[in-house]
Parts: structure tokens; sequence; C-alpha cells
């Protein structure tokens, strides 16, 4: 078993973020060196990091480096902030950094969503008493949180505990973030677990194959409405309809207190070729699944059920 540390994710050394550079994986390994808030910006924008936590993470510590460049901070404030719109975690770290732009302010960060992260996962143990067969989606895992992994993470552990025995990936459309990046992690920690096709998860659930769904999240509103990757609300309708528990895992950073519901979410559309190179094409990154579609959502604090409110 090699799992990720989280430095091997996303660190800050002298002069550089240095990130692993996931456009590439699974087929090559390289670390990708960010030398400006510009940079670092880019990689959000660009997915060599991707995933809510990671983000807000890579953010952080983007800030920290251009403070230590003599970069306007108003300016590297402006371009992290903006890099990706969904999450909610680029603002949440970048207001956590303005008072005090170290090194070690964000280091901080990163340990504090690593330890989230592990609190989430125990939390989420009390779900899987009888659910050994495990759907999720896009990645959730060490790669999209630069800690232990938000809903990955609780699979992880439920795993190591005997509480999982399969895990069914799908492939996440357009940018395969399951078959690619959930089935290497999965892979490396030798967890049992197949990728399929996103169009089947519906007939694997009527088949009774599918016990618990389980996805992150990029912004839950105050009412527990909750933007994920593109697909997720699809899944969550699925999993209602054959009455399997559709579960939230996403930490604090996640949560958007502001909003009283999944209205005011601004959801993130990508350029058409990402889709196909030859034709028009509507490329949205996230959708929104309503609360009342959400059996659990776990966060640091524990299980929260509805009606979902995060005092
Ligand atoms: O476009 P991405 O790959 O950044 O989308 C990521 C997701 O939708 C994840 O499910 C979400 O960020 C939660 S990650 C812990």
């Amino acid at each position: 078993v090699t799992a990720l540390a989280p430095r091997d994710v996303v660190r800050l050394e002298d002069g550089a973020v240095v990130l692993l550079d996931q456009r590439q994986l699974p087929d090559m390994e390289v670390e990708l060196e960010c030398r400006s808030a510009a940079e670092v910006a880019e990689a959000i924008r660009t997915l060599a990091i991707r995933g809510a936590p990671a983000i807000g993470i890579a953010a952080a510590y983007g800030y920290a480096l251009a403070a230590q460049n003599g970069e306007d901070l108003v300016e590297a404030d402006r371009m992290l902030r903006s890099a990706r719109p969904t999450a909610v975690n680029l603002a949440w770290a970048l207001d956590r950094m303005r008072d005090e732009p170290t090194p070690q302010r964000a280091r901080e960060i990163q340990q504090q969503e690593e330890d989230d992260d592990r609190r989430m996962a125990e939390h989420a143990l009390e779900l899987f008493a009888s659910s050994p067969h495990v759907l999720t989606h896009c990645n959730t895992g060490a790669l999209a949180t630069g800690g232990y992994g938000t809903a990955l993470g609780a699979i992880r552990l439920a795993c190591e505990r005997g509480r999982v025995e399969h895990v069914w990936v799908t492939e996440t459309r357009p940018l395969n973030q399951g078959s690619r990046l959930t089935a290497w992690e999965l892979e490396r920690l030798g967890i049992p677990f197949s990728v399929i096709g996103d169009s089947a998860a519906g007939s694997l659930m009527q088949a009774g194959r599918v016990d618990i769904v389980l996805t992150g999240a990029d912004r839950i509103a105050a009412n527990g409405d909750t933007a994920n990757k593109i697909g997720t609300y699809g899944l969550a309708v699925l999993a209602h309809h054959h009455g399997v528990p559709f579960v939230v895992v996403a930490p604090a950073s996640t949560i958007d207190r502001r909003l009283a519901d999944g209205a005011g979410i601004p959801i993130e559309e990508r350029a058409a070729y990402e889709i196909t190179s030859r034709f028009p094409a509507h490329n949205a990154a996230f959708d929104v699944t309503p609360a009342g579609l959400i059996s659990a959502i776990v966060t640091g604090a524990g299980v929260h059920r509805q009606p979902f409110s995060f005092a």
C-alpha cells in the first residue's frame, strides 16, 4: 500500500509551489513547479490541481509565495480567487491568508484540512454498517484534498475496517477524474474496484448491486443543497428512486453559509473542446443536488441529517 502523502499532492518549497500534475495521471507522475501567483492560478484553471479542498490549499500556498516574491497581493488574491468559480474553498482559504500571508499559515490550512478529513472518515463509518458495495463519482481522494480524502477517505477507512467489499468508480466524463484519478488512488491503496461508464449506474442500482453512494462537494449552501461534479444530481435521483442512501462527505471549508440555497451557487462552464473538438458542446462542470435527495452530509463535526443545519 503506497498512500499519497499530503505533501506529494501540493507543497511550498523555496520559491515554488510544487504540485503533482493531475493532467498527466495515471500515465505519468510529473511534478509541476509554479513560481508566481499567476502560475498557481493557471495550474488551478487548467486542472493540474483540482478538487475543492486541494485548490484552496494551492491558492493559500500561491498567496504565501506571492508575499515572499513581493508581488502585488491585491492582484494575487484576485487571480487566485477567480481561478475557478464553483468551489468556495478558494475564497475560504484566501480569507484565512489575508492577515498572515506566510508559508506557516498555508501549511496550517493544509494540516487542518487533513485533520478534518480524518474526522469525517471516522464519523462516516456508522453509515457503512451493511453497505459492502459502494459507488462514488469524480475524485475525492488525497489528490482532491491534499489530505486524506473526503468521500474516498471515508471509503478508505471503511475498507480498512472491513466494511467495504467493492467500489464502483464512475468514469466521470468528460475529464475522467474517476477512471484516471480515483482508479489510480484505489489501485495504490489495494482497494477492490471496477470502473463503470457513467451511464451504467442506473442498471447497477436496479440490480441491487449498489448499497450506498458517496460523493464529495464543491459548495454546500446553508440548506444542504450541494454543488458537485456534473452527474452527481443524476446519481442522487437514481439513488432516491432505488432506495439507496446518498451521502455527501465534505469539510467545513466547503460550506457556504451565506447562500440560503443552491440557486446562488455559480456553476463553471468549461470549454467545448473538453467534450468534442468538432461539434458545438455544452460543458457545465458541476450540478446542484437538492438537499431533499441527500440522506446525510458528513462533516468533521459529525453526521448531519435532514433538515440540514451547519451552525
Ligand atoms: O473539476 P474538479 O475535478 O475540480 O471537480 C472536483 C469535484 O467535483 C469533487 O467531487 C469535489 O471537489 C469534492 S473533492 C473532495
